[in-house]
């Protein structure tokens, strides 16, 4: 495949469409989701090849845990899988994964599992695999207001020493760039709470494939279409 340049520094993806596959294919829901954990395997080790710096994911939803039960027990099935089979590949592809969400909330085999794989993984240098487990950009937000206003409360900063650098510093995705490329399968155009604060400056597709039918090629694709877009950041390019 050429090679594609300027490539994003850090993509993000709503993998969006599982259920309408799985009713498309007239299979259960759950196959639907694990099918859509074979896209996103090959799409990590895309990512990974390629030099794609960040990419971050989109797994589970604080909304999510309104879905119904048994559903929500075949993604944690699927996670704590996922976790415990990929874990040893990505190690070896120099993957360091981080966790973007509330682990506290999780049930306990899928915490540890977590924990486990950024403990592993942490001093790997390669692709960076963030995934939002968990995970509300709204309330990540209010947990950085929070932190901030305890350390001004505590006396150790001052109101004014608040800057777009210290409250990134308080998000999960502390230390990565924003996020350049954002993708959203199944036609949905809708942020969905999903990184809010680093999606300023982002680039937005949304391409019509249902998630678990997402290739290399539409892949490489969204790359080109990224490649192609004029970044002005609110200023003007000549
Ligand atoms: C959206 O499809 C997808 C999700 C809510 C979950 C995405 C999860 C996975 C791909 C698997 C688990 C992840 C890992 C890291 C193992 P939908 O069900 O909302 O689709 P629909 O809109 O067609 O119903």
């Amino acid at each position: 495949m050429t090679e594609v340049t300027p490539l994003p520094r850090h993509v993000a993806i709503i993998m969006d469409g599982n259920g309408r596959w799985a009713k498309k294919n007239k299979i259960k829901i759950a196959l639907g989701h694990r099918t859509g954990v074979e896209a996103l395997r090959a799409i990590i080790r895309e990512s990974s090849d390629i030099g794609i710096e960040a990419l971050s994911l989109y797994a589970f939803s604080t909304e999510n845990w309104k879905r119904d039960p048994s559903e929500v027990e075949a993604l944690m099935g699927l996670l704590l899988e996922f976790f415990t089979s990929e874990i040893d590949e990505l190690d070896e592809k120099n993957v360091c994964i981080r966790i973007l969400g509330d682990k506290d909330g999780m049930p306990q085999k899928q915490r540890l599992a977590l924990i486990n794989a950024e403990e592993r993984t942490k001093n790997n240098t390669g692709l960076k695999l963030n995934i939002a487990i968990n995970y509300g950009g709204r309330a990540e937000l209010v947990r950085a207001a929070r932190s901030l206003a305890a350390k001004a409360a505590a006396g150790k900063i001052k109101p004014e020493d608040i800057t777009e650098k210290t409250l990134s510093d308080e998000l999960y995705t502390r230390g990565l760039p924003d996020v350049d490329l954002l993708i959203r399968t199944s036609g949905e155009m809708r942020l969905s709470n999903f990184l809010l604060y680093q999606c300023a400056y982002a680039e937005f597709l949304f391409p019509t494939v249902l998630w678990p039918d997402f290739s290399l090629e539409d892949y490489h694709q969204a790359l080109e279409a990224f490649a192609h877009r004029d970044r002005r950041y609110g200023g003007r390019n000549s």
